[in-house]
């Protein structure tokens, strides 16, 4: 499986960054790459990058294609400003915004109907490692966010505990979530680790075995950090 890297820039973000990220694309070609901006530079994003093998993504969508609900997009609407995936139920979403596994479930059909590929996120907090439930914490999560119909998508094993802290489970951790991961996911669906990613660990990380990629914030703000991990993948 070609390597997913994928930049979330979550209320991040600026063109100036994309420009240098146009400039670094040009030196690789073997990872797939994909950078998801804040809603408002998604269609800037996309013409910048047109033509340099970067792929732009959503970091939401609501369910429905159109309709009554103010502030929100659509997968159609993503894909009409230029994007090909979005994320959906990022533990930042599940908590900001109560966001439950039928809701994430129906967001990642919603980018089906839409032809995009959804990267669904799941990942246990602190106290549940702790307390042993990792596992079926995640378990529950892709019974009852993964979208029927066996069409491409994602998942993004991110422990809630490792983002944006600096903060990483073990390599072997890392190792026994993705296997369990791969059990229920099945042989075709990328699995991505995301949480405190960054060039000094990526290389170990992404050597892993079932890590099909990863989902990187803090990181992918600074093109050249960004550009360190695709290389390392
Ligand atoms: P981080 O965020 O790389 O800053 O830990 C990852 C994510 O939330 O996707």
């Amino acid at each position: 499986m070609t390597p997913l890297i994928a930049g979330n820039w979550k209320m991040n973000g600026s063109l100036t960054e994309a420009d240098r990220l146009a400039v670094l694309a040009a030196a690789q070609s073997r990872v797939e790459v994909l950078i998801c901006p804040p809603f408002t530079l998604i269609g800037e994003v996309s013409r910048r990058l047109a033509g340099t093998g970067i792929a732009v993504g959503g970091q939401d969508c609501h369910a429905a294609a159109s309709g009554a609900h103010t502030g929100d997009v659509s997968a159609e609407m993503l894909k009409d400003a230029g994007a090909s995936f979005v994320i959906v139920g990022h533990s930042e979403r599940r908590q900001d915004h109560v966001e439950t596994n039928e809701v994430v479930r129906a967001k990642a059909a919603a980018a089906h109907r839409a032809g995009l590929t959804p990267i669904i996120c799941v990942g246990e907090t602190q106290d549940e490692r702790r307390a042993g439930k990792a596992n079926d914490v995640v378990a529950r999560q892709i019974e009852g966010s993964l979208p029927a119909g066996g069409k491409a998508m994602a998942i993004a094993y991110e422990p809630v505990w490792a983002i944006g802290t600096g903060r990483t489970p073990t390599a072997s951790d890392i190792a026994a979530m993705h296997a369990f991961i791969r059990r229920q996911a099945g042989a075709n669906v990328r699995i991505l680790y995301g949480g405190s990613v960054k060039p000094t660990n990526a290389k170990e990380i992404l050597a892993l075995p079932d890590v099909d990629g990863a989902l990187v914030g803090g990181a992918s703000l600074n093109a050249d950090d960004f550009f360190a991990i695709v290389c390392a993948a």
